[in-house]
This record gives structure tokens, C-alpha cells and sequence, in this order.
């Protein structure tokens, strides 16, 4: 019996279910629940979102952060959530509080570092990388980066000891340690991450990418904007791996980078830059 990709779409998110089965998949908090309903209703009112956003200090003080850093290469400092609203758009706004939800939900947790590290990470050269590819933006392409290991974060709630173990293979081995999570829990990451994603409300391309974030061959895409996305992703997590995380540079690193590179056709003197911007970001921090 042949299944349709739905079916099989189907299959792969009942296992990822069963995989972190017990393991509470993080909602987003009330505030911002409120704040996506605001989003998608047909008059949306940029300043109840400035307002409701005002409301949590901390997450208004952490979006603005984010904005004025090195992320959004802004030129001007913006000092207020409605100065940025009215500047950068709704949806962009939307990108940049779910990514300062998400790090503080799991940055400050020992558990979690090496996995949010990384992700920091990938999501400050994914901003920088999206200056090559039309279409994405810096927020897009951060909060892009920052959720697509939401998968396993919640893999290591479940499996705190086994799983890091795995994930610090991902830096050197990206193909294989995918293999290595089914045969242990019944799926991987990358189909995990899409429960976290949807529960989130991420965008339906987002969610596509990030399922599909460690696959061999990104000419297997046929989605224009998922396949850039997933480009993305994959040299990022190669120029991050290396330069955070001083992983071994094997073949198959090598391959899933060069994936990458030739699906966006970014050039090496363009990635040399990323590193360097990536060594002084993490220099900075
Ligand atoms: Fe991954």
C-alpha cells in the first residue's frame, strides 16, 4: 500500500507525539495568546498590539533589546514598543516577541544552554544570511533560527542525560544523528519541533522547514520559500557548529553546507564575513 504525503505527514506527527509523550509542550503565555488573536483579526490596531506588548515589561524591554542589537542592524535606536510597531510592521513584531518568548522560556535553564546557545546562534547568522535571498526577512530568518531545535528541547526534557549526548553529535554528524533519534525514540527533532512550531502558531512554511531542516538534498523541496528557508538553516547550522561549537568538519557537515551554499548560491568571501560577525557577536555576549 502507497501512502499520500498526507498520510504519511500524518504518521511521522503521531510518532513525533508518542516520542515526547509526557513531556508538556510549552504554550505561549496569555498576554501573547491574546496578542496573536489582536494579529489575525481583519482590523488589526497597531496600537492595542503596542499596548498589550507594553504590558509585559520584561517582554517589552526584551523585544526592544532585540531590535537595537546587532540582529537588526537598525540604524536608529528605537526606544519604544509603539516606535518599533510603527517602524518594523506587525508581522515582524509578531517574529521578534515569539523568539524573546522563547529564549526566555528556555535560556535560562542549564539543560537547555548548549541547545540554546546554538540556536542564538544559528538565528544571528540566519539574519545575516537572509541579506542574500529575497523575500526573507531579518526577524523571519532569527526566529526561524532560534525555533528550528524546538525539537530538541523537548527531547531533552524528556531525555536530559541521553539526548545532549546526541545533539552534540547533530554539529559533526547532521544526516546521521537523525537516524540515531528515530532508532531511540521513535522519531527525531526536526518532526518534533513541528508539535512545538504548531502549538506556536508558527507559519505553515516555517513548519515545513523546520521538519525538513536536516534533509540530504535540498533540490527535494518543491516549495520555493521552504526550500530557502532550509537552505538557510543548513549553512547556518554549519558556520555555527564549527565556529561556536569547534565541531569536526567531516564530509558529511561539509556535504549538508555545501547543500546549502549551492541551492542560495552565497559565495565563500560572504560566508568568511558571517563567521567573522558570528566570532565578534559571541565575543560581545
Ligand atoms: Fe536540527
Amino acid at each position: 500500500m502507497t501512502l499520500t504525503p498526507d498520510e504519511s505527514l500524518a504518521i511521522k506527527l503521531r510518532d513525533a507525539v508518542k516520542a515526547v509523550s509526557g513531556v508538556k509542550l510549552p504554550q505561549l503565555p496569555g498576554d501573547l495568546a491574546q496578542l496573536q488573536q489582536e494579529l489575525q483579526s481583519r482590523f488589526v490596531n497597531s496600537y492595542s498590539v503596542a499596548q498589550i506588548i507594553d504590558k509585559d515589561t520584561t517582554l517589552a524591554g526584551e523585544v526592544l533589546t532585540l531590535i537595537n542589537s546587532p540582529v537588526m542592524k537598525i540604524n536608529v535606536e528605537v526606544r519604544s514598543i509603539r516606535e518599533a510597531v510603527e517602524m518594523l510592521g506587525l508581522d515582524n513584531i509578531r517574529n521578534l516577541l515569539i523568539s524573546a518568548v522563547l529564549k526566555r522560556l528556555f535560556g535560562n535553564d542549564l539543560l537547555y544552554k548548549d541547545i540554546m546557545e546554538h540556536s542564538v546562534d544559528v538565528a544571528f547568522c540566519m539574519a545575516d544570511l537572509s541579506e542574500w535571498v529575497a523575500g526573507v526577512s531579518r526577524d523571519e530568518a532569527y526566529m526561524l533560527g532560534l525555533f528550528h531545535n524546538g525539537g530538541a528541547l523537548m527531547l531533552a526534557t524528556k531525555d536530559p542525560h541521553g539526548y545532549l549526548k546526541l545533539f552534540s553529535q547533530s554539529h559533526s554528524l547532521p544526516l546521521t544523528v537523525i537516524e540515531k533519534e528515530r532508532a531511540r525514540y521513535g522519531s527525531d527533532h526536526a518532526t518534533i519541533g513541528v508539535l512545538l512550531g504548531k502549538r506556536w502558531n508558527l507559519p505553515v512554511d516555517m513548519l515545513s522547514a523546520i521538519m525538513l531542516h536536516h534533509v540530504d538534498k535540498c533540490a527535494s523541496i518543491q516549495n520555493d520559500k521552504v526550500r530557502a528557508y532550509v537552505a538557510l538553516l543548513k549553512i547556518a547550522n554549519a558556520i555555527v557548529s564549527e565556529i561556536s561549537f569547534g565541531a569536526y568538519r567531516g564530509d558529511e557537515m561539509r556535504d549538508y553546507e555545501q547543500d546549502g551554499l549551492d541551492e542560495l548560491m552565497i559565495s565563500e568571501p560572504i560566508i568568511r564575513e558571517i563567521r567573522l560577525a558570528l566570532m565578534s557577536y559571541n565575543v560581545k555576549d
